[in-house]
């Protein structure tokens, strides 16, 4: 409740003032409350507020300080003028026109100082927020780097892209036809038990069953059904068996498959591409050897082999005893490759004696991990930045 009252609510004969001296004491006593209250802070004057009629109720509370004292309708200086100045008696009107003519000035002037003084505050304030420390650090955002497996893609990628490849990507989910029949592994052929795989439930008839590509091959297909010789494209991508999950099998790991057509392409092409490529990747001191094998897309096939890196293909560690990499053998068998089998060029309607060529599916985690020393592949599929960290 306010406990003070404000006497210029009254006239001056009930405030039982009716001489000068009574005059220049209601004068001075409204004066000492304006300056008391002119010098407070906004969080002072709301207080007051609480306490005192003679303060409005402004939300701001200056502006209600400012409405309480100079407000045209009810502010002290006019209620001055209705209730002490117009109703005084004749003989003491000059002295309260005279005080009321100090007072006001001293009211305007001080209240105009006062928003002066709030003005500068409010700015000095906010240039302070608004001010930027250029000394400090910035901020360190982590820079994320290529997964292994990426960057020996784009290794190898750069390897082939140097000698006229050119690189395409393909479809993960196949069908048998690109995945095993164009690529001469008709149904019941034993090849496919190694690639016995992921098979996708279809909705009731569907037109030709889909599974997970088991490799990189079936892009040759589609490859060559778009293209006419001459053909180099290497096919980097992810493939899927069902493998059981241990340090060398992974059911998802990843290939890049080669493929190069043209009318007089020969064994000679073949392998001196390849060898390139092996002296590129490990280093020009590797030797290579190739070694028969079977492909039923390719004719004749091969497996290559690469001395070891690890002992220089002595197949004896630097400190005595056996290499652990090669395991004494000297070689590690890399890739399998081979001249196109001309049956397949009869599935994509190239004239299997105008057109000659060779093909190879590098398997990339298995040299990713002979290259950087990595013993175990399921690192690569576990994403803990303390291995891929290592690999900046
Ligand atoms: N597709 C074979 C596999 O995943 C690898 C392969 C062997 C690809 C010989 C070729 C090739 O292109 O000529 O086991």
């Amino acid at each position: 409740m306010p406990t003070v009252d404000n006497p210029t609510e009254k006239t001056l004969a009930e405030l039982g003032v009716n001489d000068a001296q009574g005059v220049a004491e209601k004068f001075a006593e409204v004066r000492t409350r304006f300056d008391r209250q002119v010098a407070f802070d906004a969080d002072e004057i709301r207080s007051l507020m609480l306490h005192e009629a003679w303060l409005g109720s402004d939300s701001d509370p200056v502006t209600s300080l400012r409405n309480f004292w100079v407000g045209r309708k009810a502010g002290v200086l006019t209620m001055i003028t209705e209730n002490w100045l117009k109703k005084s008696p004749p003989s003491l009107k000059g002295v309260v026109g005279k005080q009321f003519n100090e007072l006001k000035t001293h009211i305007e002037t001080k209240l105009e100082e006062q928003r002066k003084r709030i003005e500068e505050k409010t700015e000095a304030a906010a240039l302070n927020r608004e001010q930027v420390d250029l000394s400090l650090p910035g901020v360190i955002r982590p820079v994320g780097s290529h997964h292994l497996i990426r960057q020996v893609f784009q290794e190898i990628e750069d390897i082939f892209f140097s000698i006229g490849f050119s690189i395409v990507e393909g479809p993960e989910i196949e069908t048998p036809y690109y995945n095993f029949e164009a690529l001469n592994i008709p149904e019941f052929h034993p090849v496919r038990d190694d690639m016995d795989t992921f098979y996708l439930e279809l909705p009731k008839g569907a037109k030709t069953p889909l599974l997970l590509r088991t490799h990189t091959s079936p892009m040759q297909i589609r490859t060559m059904e778009k293209q006419k010789p001459p053909v180099r494209v290497i096919v980097p991508g992810k493939v899927y068996r069902r493998d059981n999950p241990d340090a060398t099998h992974s059911f998802a790991f990843h290939q890049i498959e080669g493929l190069a057509l043209d009318t007089d392409i020969t064994f000679c092409d073949f392998t001196g591409t390849i060898e390139y490529f092996v002296k590129q990747f490990f280093g020009p001191s590797v030797k290579t050897r190739f070694r028969p094998s079977y492909f039923p897309f390719t004719e004749p096939s091969v497996e290559f082999d690469v001395s070891c890196p690890f002992c220089g293909g002595t197949g004896t560690a630097a400190a005595g005893g056996t290499c652990t990499k090669c395991k004494g053998a000297a070689w590690i068998e890399l890739f399998g490759a081979g001249m196109v089998d001309p049956a397949v060029y009869g599935f994509v309607n190239y004239d299997a004696k105008k057109v000659s060529g060779f093909a190879f599916g590098i398997g990339i985690d298995r040299l990713a991990m002979l290259k950087y020393g990595v013993d175990d592949i399921q690192v690569f599929f576990q994403n803990d930045v303390r291995f891929l960290r290592q690999f900046p």
